[in-house]
């Protein structure tokens, strides 16, 4: 069925996979911030004027809330920014889905879980995040929920186009590294799943044509730590994997809590007949690929661990 369908965030690493691959009978619009694009509003979704203008102008059915401040880092830096990107903006779309009857799909992530759970993490499982951007996020979860038709989709470890801003800074870096043969200490104690936003947005078109309501996990069931991470990553790119080490210390940004295993099962998934999405071994050598034309693997001057 045709539908009108605005996409938030429409610059980010999952809105531009969801407005590159959107089915060719929907009708898609698509909101930026700072990120200026042709055939994009920009909207500071902050404001609850201007969320609720567009609403006003534009006949929408189902809105892909999208927009976050997903480094951990920079939330735990900036809480009130945290709070106003992650939590004020879901509030606004919201509060416009419900006032105008759009059906939401919110975006939400493992980081709502604190990790502990050996077993993993159900749909039904109870939130407890350990850090400004977990708490922003699940703050963001309880205002998605107020809309009559919603659907939160709680997501891992992303990885986009082998770019700036469109992958996790951590892999152009270690790849540059990797180039020049220099040593590098990944992680190797957090467990994630990381997930193509290719793969994601090809899931997300099908609950959206489903109409799936409620809460739902998507994630690759494939688990890796940064280390083996970057391992396949090397060897995918042809270059020698020997010089990446196993940091089993204690984590990355010192000082800010992460969950050790926020592993989220994909039950409900299957149940409805969706096949898992694949994991990262059988992704990198596309992924490896995958830079956009016209663009260079975005290349940090020092190494920077991200969230993941
Ligand atoms: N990345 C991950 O690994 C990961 C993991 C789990 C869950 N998630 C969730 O998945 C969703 C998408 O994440 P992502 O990685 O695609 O994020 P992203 O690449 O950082 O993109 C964020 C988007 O938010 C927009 N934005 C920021 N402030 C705004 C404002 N005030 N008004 C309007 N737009 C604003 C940005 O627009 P401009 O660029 O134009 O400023 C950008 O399009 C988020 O909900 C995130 O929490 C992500």
């Amino acid at each position: 069925m045709s539908r009108h369908v605005l996409i938030t965030g429409a610059t980010g690493m999952l809105g531009r996979q969801l407005m590159a691959t959107a089915p060719k009978d929907y009708s898609v619009m698509g909101w930026s911030h700072s990120d200026l694009r042709p055939g994009l509003d920009a909207i500071d979704a902050v404001s609850a004027t201007q969320v609720d203008g567009f609403f006003a102008e534009h006949s929408l059915d189902v809105c892909i809330h999208t927009i976050a401040w997903p480094d951990v880092q920079k939330c735990e830096n900036d809480e009130e920014g945290a709070y106003l990107v992650n939590s004020v903006t879901t509030e606004n779309v919201a509060a416009a889905c419900r006032r105008h009857g759009v059906r939401l799909i919110h975006m939400s992530t493992e980081y709502v879980f604190d990790g502990t759970r050996e077993a993993g993490y159900g749909e039904d499982a109870e939130p407890n995040p350990l850090q400004t951007y977990g708490q922003t996020k699940l703050v963001a979860e309880r205002q998605a929920v107020t809309v009559p038709e919603h659907l939160v989709v709680r997501l891992p470890v992303l990885y986009g186009e082998l770019a700036q801003n469109l992958s996790p800074l951590w892999v152009p870096a270690l790849l540059t590294a990797l180039t020049r043969g220099s040593t590098v200490k990944l992680d190797d104690r957090f467990e994630r799943q990381p997930t193509w936003t290719f793969d994601v947005a090809q899931t997300l078109w099908r609950l959206v044509d489903a109409d799936v309501q409620g809460v739902i996990h998507v994630a690759s069931q494939e688990g890796m730590t940064k280390y083996a991470w970057g391992l396949l990553l090397a060897s995918a790119a042809g270059l020698d994997p020997s010089v990446i080490e196993p940091a089993r210390g204690m984590p990355v940004v010192p000082g800010i809590p992460k969950p050790l295993r926020p592993w989220l099962l994909t039950q409900r998934l299957e149940q409805m007949g969706v096949p898992p999405l694949p994991g990262l071994s059988h992704r990198a050598r596309a992924y490896v690929n995958s830079v956009p034309a016209g663009t260079a693997p975005g290349v940090p001057s020092s190494f920077v661990e991200s969230n993941g």
